[in-house]
């Protein structure tokens, strides 16, 4: 069977290999402690489940529902970016709920790309915003997200040829996988430079409401004439722990979500009903478990932080998002780092290459591990490093 090129073409997802080779491992009976995707590892919080199980029993949720989700859904939505942050959104034409933020974040591509078009893309960045644009014909631009730019792509440096080219820009803030987080003056300036050279923004924000010590990440929605210029994607994936649930919404720009929604209804007969009602409980009830999986979480990265920094790998102390940004020891590759410490130590670790060139030197690390496992991961990490010292090879 011959598939099409444009399969032919395409990565393996970097997930789907890690699983593959930890699946091999334990396979083999080894143990394996994992720091790899960011699936919160805390169940979804009961209420929720108690809507969803009970949705389920109506037999009126057990038919096709409507592309574009159930009315009660996007009100939930548009009330909770208002009581949020202070945004109002017509439920109608301004908000989309999506089967998770990633299916809409890839279809996104196939309304705004037409082929040889270009998207700037954050570097290192959520690799389906480059595989999206892709897929539909397009080109990435790449714009280096580092240290010197506090993760923040540097607008003013794209060439004047690539920013009249491009047609979109892709902005994920607080950001996977650095952890950075951009204030609403980043917002305001990339609103201003796709005013100026006629680009459509789609933000990523699955991580807003993931954030420690008290802070409060800003929506791009809060800039000013943000609805103009783009969208928001977000999920409550990560704010719930609802990642198997697949649900996820997109506001703003009634555009482009009519055209988002022109498309999805042509492949997508909509979320199940049962889940729809299940993320309507989850806006609008009760709100206490957010602050109950940060300070979970924040305690995490403080011993995680602490841990690699003693060890060598210097990280910084995120102030949002589900993980942690470390630089691999000196004399590896990130992908020679992840991998050696897979085989040697049974820690998965993601390549801080696998999104993007921009990512080498780096490795980024979940804080959706259960707390024992995560001080064993770092103990087994520190063992790694005692051994590659003892024998005096590669580490500094
Ligand atoms: C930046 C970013 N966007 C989107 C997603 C996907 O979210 P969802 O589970 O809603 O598809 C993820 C998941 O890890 C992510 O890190």
């Amino acid at each position: 069977m011959k598939v099409a090129r444009r399969v032919e073409k395409l990565p393996p997802y970097l997930f789907v290999e890690i699983s593959r080779k930890i699946a091999e491992k334990k396979a083999k009976g080894e143990e394996v402690i994992s720091f790899g995707i960011g699936d919160p590892d805390i169940p979804t919080p009961p209420h929720i489940i108690s809507r969803l199980c009970q949705a389920a029993q109506d037999p009126v949720n057990h038919r096709y529902p409507e592309s574009d989700g159930l009315p009660e859904l996007r009100r939930a939505i548009a009330d909770w970016y208002q009581k949020r942050f202070g945004v109002a959104f017509n439920p109608d034409t301004e908000v989309l709920p999506l089967i998770g933020a990633k299916e809409g974040i890839a279809h996104i591509a196939f309304c705004l790309i037409d082929p040889g078009d270009t998207a700037l893309v954050p570097d290192p960045g959520y690799p389906v915003y480059s595989i999206g644009t892709m897929l539909a014909g397009g080109r990435p631009y790449y714009l280096a997200l580092n240290e010197k730019n506090s993760y923040l792509p540097d607008l003013r440096s794209i060439p004047q040829h690539i920013a009249r080219s491009a047609r979109l820009l892709w902005l994920n803030y607080p950001n996977n996988p650095t952890g950075a987080v951009a204030e609403l003056d980043f917002f305001q300036r990339a609103v201003e430079f796709a005013r100026q050279y006629g680009i459509a923004v789609c933000h990523d924000g699955p991580y807003t409401e993931v954030a420690f010590d008290g802070y409060q990440p800003v929506s791009f929605m809060q800039a000013e004439g943000a609805r103009e210029v783009g969208v928001e994607f977000h999920s409550l994936s990560k704010s719930y722990n609802m990642t198997g649930w697949r649900i996820g919404m997109v506001v703003g720009n009634p555009v482009m979500i009519d055209a988002l929604k022109r498309l999805k209804s042509n492949l997508d007969s909509g979320i199940p009903q049962a889940i729809q009602y299940a993320a309507i409980e989850a806006l609008s009830g009760p709100q206490d478990c957010i602050p109950e999986h940060n300070a979970l979480y924040q305690r995490r990265r403080d011993l995680m932080v602490e841990g690699l920094n003693k060890i060598g790998l210097q990280a910084g102390l995120p102030k949002a998002s589900l993980y942690v940004w470390a630089r691999v020891p000196e004399g590896y590759t990130s992908v020679e780092f992840t991998t050696d410490l897979l085989e040697q130590v049974g820690v998965v670790v993601t390549p801080g290459t696998g999104y993007g060139r921009h990512g080498e030197g780096y490795t980024r690390l979940s804080l959706t591990i259960p707390d024992v496992s995560l001080v064993k991961g770092l103990s087994k990490l520190a063992g790694w490093r005692n051994k590659k010292l003892a024998t005096s090879l590669k580490f500094s």
